[in-house]
């Protein structure tokens, strides 16, 4: 940014002090208030308009110091030589121009390490004589906090230095804290359990549980550290590269990040930063990016430091996966079988890889336990491939007055009474002639997994029921093209196509109609087996619980989920109109269309189950698994083919997301059970 709009002067002031109430939330009371790559954008512009105008440089400006200053809880720590940061890089072309502003300092070839920069918080150690003797946060990078006490829980961290060579009398050893992903998830369940402040991120319930007054908390929570750097040492080995001193710390036992490679020149620095960009899911502790490190320390100290940060040694940073935003709005959506799913309307953001301007917030207690009112700045996260959640509201910048949402008392849809019965955590629309509910259930008729009518998605079957073409599945068979033309958007052509498609559900068979009809806990494969067993609709219709329980893998929840369905007036009226429009409604044809279920193999595919499906039961979800040759497990790892997650899923899904296991959600999954495997 070289010119801002509005007055430099002006704008410098406003940016400082900003970032000064930014770092205080940070720092001071463990609560950011804004998201990382916000700060990053804030300091870019200061540090582009103070360029600009040199005049306005000031030695107390923030992007003359490094960030963090100490409190008053913990004595205060003068480091030895001061902690510096890091510049950034946020693209290879700004890589490689610090790779040329270096090699006008050096003339000789430079080699490279490169580290993943883990997403922590900076640590000093001091060993004297090989004991561990203090721990120190970072602080200004002067002065720090003593966080001896709490440091000292850490299992990972050696109370006695070992190794081969002689232990250096007095050495400073640099690194980060921090909190694996499956330790943070954990916390954050304990912390809502028992009615705590969730954490945001990883980072913070590093920094907040580091900064304890009482050592047992650290002691209950699962931190761990990596070592990247030494400050002070007297005595020992002399170590002529960075390289050197890895191999030395890992000796004298302190962990040392295992993905970290000698690189020999830019090019192999990019390629690593690309890799670890990869590797970003299948940590299992958060990283923002990558270090690089000029490996020769006599290069190292050619190149110096500035006030801030030393010259040799560059962050490359990754795209951010977390992003502030306003939160407009709290709807809630109604699905097929009733149930009102609560959703944030947001200010859309570019987060993770695309514009997120929707996320769930699955049930009532989940908009309760994340507080989150409307109006408020939120923190929203999307990882990977992962569904964009909301993390939580940043509570410094709500607006006075902001009030805790209250789940609406009527449908959104049809205005009648949304029920929550005791114990469970979905509330209800329980109106059966809701038109939401109707339009959901004719796009789950239709859908790839049921009755597979290609170009009859939910935008069309909206547009078809208030053109009053539709009032149920039914109605589907009743389309014709001369219906259709009339409508906007739809030429003869997609027409012909849509009643082609439709036309040739007729014959998908009677398990793939139970399953569009929607009957609860009635999944693909126990509706096959009743299919095959009963051999038509009638029959299942007219069937006994004992009748239906002798069928194999049917049992008393399914046998009177079915009898309860029939018992239905609007139910028994959408099967006559498909029995009318010669919708194939017996057994014995049925499972015959292209893709039948019956045909797909997961053969040598391991599954992981988390969460509450809709229509399966954790037994019969994995019976379906079974019946085509799949295999369930209970524990996620790097030869799981899939994680199936449902509502509320568990550490599993977390697990899955680090170790970059594909998820499918339940809609994924039926499809998946429909068809098989994308090969
Ligand atoms: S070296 C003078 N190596 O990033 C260089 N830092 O943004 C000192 N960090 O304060 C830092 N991973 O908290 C280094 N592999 C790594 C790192 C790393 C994370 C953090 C560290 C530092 C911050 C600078």
């Amino acid at each position: 940014m070289s010119e801002s709009p509005v007055d430099p002067q002006q704008r410098v002031a406003e940016l400082r002090a900003l970032i000064q109430e930014a770092d205080y939330r940070y720092y001071q009371l463990d609560d950011p208030s804004v998201a990382d790559a916000e700060y990053d954008a804030w300091m870019r512009e200061l540090r582009g308009i103070e360029e600009s105008h040199p005049d306005l440089v000031a030695p107390d400006s923030p992007t003359q110091r490094p960030r963090g200053a100490p409190s008053a809880t913990f004595a205060p720590v003068r480091h030895e030589s001061p902690m510096l940061s890091l510049d950034n890089a946020f693209d290879h072309s700004e890589l490689r121009a610090w790779y040329e502003r270096i090699t006008r300092i050096v003339s000789d070839p430079i080699g490279f390490v490169g580290e993943p920069k883990l997403d922590g918080l900076a640590i000093s150690l001091l060993y004297v004589d090989g004991r561990f003797t203090r721990a120190a946060t970072r602080g200004d990078g002067v002065t720090g906090e003593d966080v001896t006490a709490n440091v000292a829980t850490i299992a990972s961290i050696p109370k006695q230095m070992n190794g081969s060579g002689a232990v250096p009398s007095r050495v400073e050893i640099r690194g980060e804290v921090f909190m694996p992903l499956a330790s943070f998830e954990e916390l954050n369940r304990r912390q809502g359990d028992a009615g705590d402040r969730l954490f945001a991120n990883p980072r913070n319930a590093a920094a907040g549980s580091l900064r304890q007054k009482d050592p047992r908390v650290t002691a209950s929570r699962d931190l761990d550290f990596f070592a990247y750097a030494l400050g002070v040492k007297d005595g020992g080995p002399a170590l002529r590269s960075h390289h050197e001193t890895l191999a030395w710390l890992g000796d004298a036992g302190l962990p040392v990040n295992p993905h970290i490679e000698r690189l020999a020149d830019i090019d192999a620095v990019a390629a690593f930063c690309e890799r670890i960009l990869q590797q970003r899911h299948s940590l299992g502790y958060e990283i923002d990016g990558a270090v690089i490190k000029v490996d020769d320390l006599g290069q190292r100290d050619e190149m110096g430091s500035t006030s801030k940060a030393p010259r040799w040694a560059i962050a490359y940073k990754f795209p951010p996966e977390e992003r502030t935003t306003l939160l407009k709005n709290i709807m809630v959506s109604i699905g097929r079988t009733g149930r009102a799913t609560p959703f944030a309307m947001l200010e859309p953001v570019f987060v993770g890889g695309s514009t997120v301007g929707l996320a769930t917030l699955h049930n009532e207690d989940e908009v309760a336990r994340k507080d989150v009112r409307v109006g408020d700045t939120v923190i929203v996260r999307k990882a990977g491939d992962v569904i964009p959640e909301v993390v939580g509201p940043v509570l410094a910048k709500r607006k006075p007055g902001a009030r805790r949402w209250k789940f609406p008392k009527n449908c959104p849809a049809c205005g009648s009474p949304l029920v929550r019965l005791e114990g469970e955590a979905d509330t209800h629309c329980v109106n059966v002639e809701c038109p939401e509910q109707r339009v959901q259930r004719i796009v789950h008729f239709a859908s790839r997994g049921a009755m597979d009518i290609e170009g009859l998605g939910e935008e069309r079957v909206r547009q078809f029921v208030d053109a009053g073409l539709l009032s149920d599945a039914g109605d589907i068979y009743s389309l014709t093209v001369e219906r259709l033309v009339p409508l906007e958007r739809m030429a003869k052509k997609s027409a012909e196509n849509l009643v082609g498609g439709i036309d040739a559900s007729r014959s998908r068979g009677l398990a793939r109609v139970l399953v569009g009809l929607g009957v609860r806990h009635l999944g693909p494969t126990a509706a096959q087996a009743v299919a095959r067993a009963l051999g038509s609709l009638d029959a299942i219709e007219a069937a006994s619980v004992d009748e239906l329980t002798a069928v194999d893998g049917v049992g008393r929840v399914i046998a009177e989920s079915v009898q309860r369905f029939f018992a239905v007036e609007g139910n028994r009226v959408v099967v006559e109109k498909l029995r009318d429009a010669g919708v194939d409604l017996k057994a014995a044809t049925a499972a015959a269309p292209a893709r039948a279920p019956g045909g797909v193999t997961l053969d040598g595919l391991t599954f992981v189950l988390t969460g509450g499906l809709d229509a399966y039961s954790r037994e019969q979800a994995q019976a379906e698994i079974e019946a085509r040759g799949g295999k369930v497990t209970n524990s996620v790892s790097k030869k799981t083919s899939y994680v199936v997650v449902g509502e509320s899923p568990g550490s599993k899904l977390a697990k899955a997301e680090q170790l970059g296991v594909p998820i499918l959600d339940e809609a994924g999954f039926v499809d998946l059970l429909a068809k098989g495997p994308e090969k």
